[in-house]
């Protein structure tokens, strides 16, 4: 069970008292002094531990409690109230809270219902370790071990198997798709199916009619009846990927189906009911696009009920080499060669790469590394250029255009000031640092700490 827990209580005083009272038995504690802020805080931590006031300002903490159950059905819940009475109790019975105590109450209370709490956790934990192999395996086709992933290993392990929207955040290639597929493998609506719908890649009629389905006479070349994908998931989980392009009239379609759960497929009269959990994943600044008025602010809230973002592959410490190795193994066995070991100088260069192209950029590498390699050792010379020597590479870039070398060291400083240092950057832009320095004036672009 994780240290870190919620308190909602609109009294500060309490609040802070009991936070600093559990903070020196050794949790983290959030506060939050109502409703909203504590589900909002809820959505971003997934607690195991909440301690919730019933009488919360804005709100009925037993609806609180159901909705984190919800969000993490594992949560274990203390309720505090003032006003004691058979129906909330009641009602906490029924929503399964693991305690309920009554103010005022000593913070020895909370404690012993605390230990209590953790040793049931225990119990439970010991449990499922006799199915918990399995479940890891099936998380194991992803690959990493940054304290990053495995965070978002935990989440995907508590948001599974509840109806949640999901919105996954993260550059190109950083595993969003992977990361869709793994939460709907760990869910219960695995034996049902897993549809992925790109939704830039089609025009905005054709995508209506994928989507949706149409029947026979709908428009013209409309032959016979064609189900939409969205029947099609029925039960299972749909992945919008590049949810950020999908227009505007689509925008409004989609969400009646959040709405509503329910499907009409084009020219007929008689809607659907459906069952779906949406994943959706963009590398775009939604919020950005809301702003801007590109994407509806009411949809934007139904689909990211939870955000999981993935990191990118330079921020994953470790994760490129151990990444690394398993597609050497991995085309190694497919092209038949015996490959045991990376140089390390080939893995210096492979760390201070920025992958922009991130993971699915690594794996082309490593492809392209194993077609080369003579040896059992993948050296530098079987990298590709660029990363073997991405000065060389710059200099070709120099024999673009004046103007546009100008944008290109712009960029390059950029893009690549958090990775190298000042010198290392001086050097790649074949400049000296006082012209670095002088350029970044010009431009305005502090240094990256
Ligand atoms: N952690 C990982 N372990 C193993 N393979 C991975 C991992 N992350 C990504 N990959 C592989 O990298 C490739 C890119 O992953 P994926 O298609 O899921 O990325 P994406 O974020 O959806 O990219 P895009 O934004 O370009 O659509 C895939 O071949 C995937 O199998
Ligand atoms: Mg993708």
């Amino acid at each position: 069970m994780s240290d870190r827990l919620l308190i909602a209580d609109g009294n500060s005083n309490l609040r802070e008292n009991l936070s600093n009272y559990l903070q020196k038995e050794g949790f983290t504690v959030d506060g939050a002094s109502n409703f909203h802020q504590a589900l909002n805080t809820y959505a971003s931590y997934l607690h195991d531990l909440a301690i919730i006031e019933i009488e919360l300002p804005d709100g009925d903490g037993i609806e609180l409690a159901s909705k984190i159950k919800t969000l993490n059905p594992k949560v274990k819940i203390i309720l505090t109230t003032s006003y004691p009475s058979i129906s909330t109790a009641l009602k906490a019975i029924k929503i399964k809270v693991e305690d309920y105590l009554i103010k005022p109450f000593v913070f020895d209370e909370i404690r012993v219902s605390l230990s209590k709490l953790s040793v049931l956790h225990e119990k439970e934990e010991k449990q499922e370790k006799v199915y918990s192999f399995k479940e890891k395996e099936e998380i194991l086709s992803i690959i990493g071990e940054s304290v990053e992933i495995k965070l978002l290993f935990e989440k995907i392990k508590k948001i599974a198997n509840t109806p949640t929207n999901v919105l996954l955040l993260g550059e190109t290639g950083t595993g969003k798709e992977l990361f869709a597929r793994a939460i709907h493998e760990s869910s219960y609506r695995k034996k049902k199916p897993f549809v992925a719908i790109n939704c830039a890649s089609l025009p905005e009629n054709l995508l209506e009619s994928e989507l949706f389905g149409f029947i026979k006479g709908a428009f013209t070349g409309a032959t016979s009846d064609k189900k939409g994908l969205l029947e099609i998931a029925d039960c299972g989980t749909v992945f919008l990927d590049e949810i950020g392009d999908i227009p505007l009239s689509l925008q409004a379609k989609l969400l009646r189906v959040l709405e509503d759960r329910e499907i009409r497929p084009l020219g007929s009269v008689i809607s659907k009911k459906v069952d779906l959990r949406f994943i959706s994943a963009t590398n775009k600044d939604l919020i950005e696009a809301v702003k801007e008025g590109k994407f509806r602010e009411d949809l934007f809230f139904r689909l990211n009920v939870i955000t999981l973002s993935i990191p990118p592959l330079r921020e994953r410490g470790r994760d490129i080499e151990i990444l690394a190795y398993h597609f050497m193994r991995k085309f190694a066995i497919k092209m038949g060669k015996t490959l045991k070991k990376i140089d390390p100088r080939a893995l210096k260069l492979l760390y201070k790469h920025p992958w922009p192209g991130n993971i699915r950029e690594l794996q082309n590498v490593i492809e392209q590394a194993v077609v080369f390699c003579e040896s059992d050792t993948i050296m530098p010379e079987d990298l590709p250029e660029y990363i073997q020597s991405p000065e060389k590479f710059l200099d070709r870039a120099k024999e673009i255009p004046v103007l546009s070398i100008e944008e290109y060291t712009k960029e390059f400083i950029l893009k690549y000031q958090s990775i190298y240092t000042e010198q290392e950057l001086a050097e790649m832009l074949g400049i000296t640092r006082k012209a670095l320095w002088e350029k970044r004036k010009k431009w305005g672009i502090p240094r990256s700490s």
